[in-house]
């Protein structure tokens, strides 16, 4: 298959500006997204700069938008695009460091804000051993432990464009993660820092989050669940 490729390209050290390179491409429609990245890289420009690692969807490092929508680049066919010309573009939102890169640290200083560790100061049950949970309690939270920390949600919302301070959906789904936990005593302290100018009320249920998590999280409803229990007192 012939594919026009339109990507991406910034360079702080020598470009004022950024500016795209174009590739005409024959590529198996079978392959990835990053597949071609890693075509180009190894045959036409060793310098262009991307992240990734697993290769296949877990680590969270390669989020990109492809064809103007955030998206990991080892998920996404070629063929799933359903067109021969493809744009790969950097995140936005975050100050894009070199081509693909883009600086995360606004990002995850807002994931750190929210404690996501278990807080549990009680002694431990008599066994000593570990603090036990029902399934139902496990399911309480389930859906928030598949966060792989992508950014893909964070930097589709129009608010954390506006403002990289707005705590953004992925750093509210990991304190839903604890909020939500039985065994954890953190909750009322993790509701009062997002129900701050910063957290949870900056959400205007704009669903792009939801449309971009490659995790499938129902990321709209669990902003919802905390923004009830912030305002309920209710950790049901
Ligand atoms: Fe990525 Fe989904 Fe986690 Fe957001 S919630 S960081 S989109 S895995
Ligand atoms: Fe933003 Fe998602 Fe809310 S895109 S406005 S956090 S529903
Ligand atoms: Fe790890 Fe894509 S490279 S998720």
């Amino acid at each position: 298959m012939n594919i026009s490729l339109k990507l991406f390209r910034f360079d702080p050290e020598k470009d004022t500006k950024p500016h795209y390179d174009h590739f005409t491409l024959d590529i198996d429609p079978s392959e990835r997204i990053l597949d071609l990245l890693e075509h180009i890289k190894g045959y036409y420009d060793g310098a262009v700069a991307f992240r990734r690692s697993c290769a296949h969807g877990v680590c969270g490092s390669d989020a990109m938008r492809i064809n103007g929508h955030n998206a990991l680049a080892c998920k996404v066919l070629i063929k799933d695009l359903q067109t021969d010309q493809i744009t790969i573009e950097p995140l936005l939102g975050l100050r894009v460091l070199k081509d693909l890169i883009v600086d995360v640290d606004p990002f995850f200083d807002n994931y750190r804000k929210i404690m996501p560790y278990l807080i549990n100061d009680e002694p431990l049950p008599e066994d000593g051993k570990e603090r036990l949970q029902s399934v139902e309690e496990q399911e309480r939270f389930e859906v928030s432990t598949r966060c792989i920390l992508c950014a893909a949600c964070t930097t589709s919302c129009p608010t954390f464009w506006a403002n990289n301070e707005y705590a953004g959906p992925a750093a509210i789904v990991n304190a839903h993660r604890f909020i939500f936990d039985s065994r954890d005593r953190g909750a009322a302290e993790r509701l009062r820092i997002l129900n701050d100018r910063t957290g949870v009320w900056g959400c205007r249920t704009v669903f792009n989050c939801t449309e971009a998590c490659p995790r499938e999280i129902p990321i709209t409803r669990v902003i919802a669940e905390v923004k009830n229990a912030i305002n309920t007192g209710s950790l049901k």
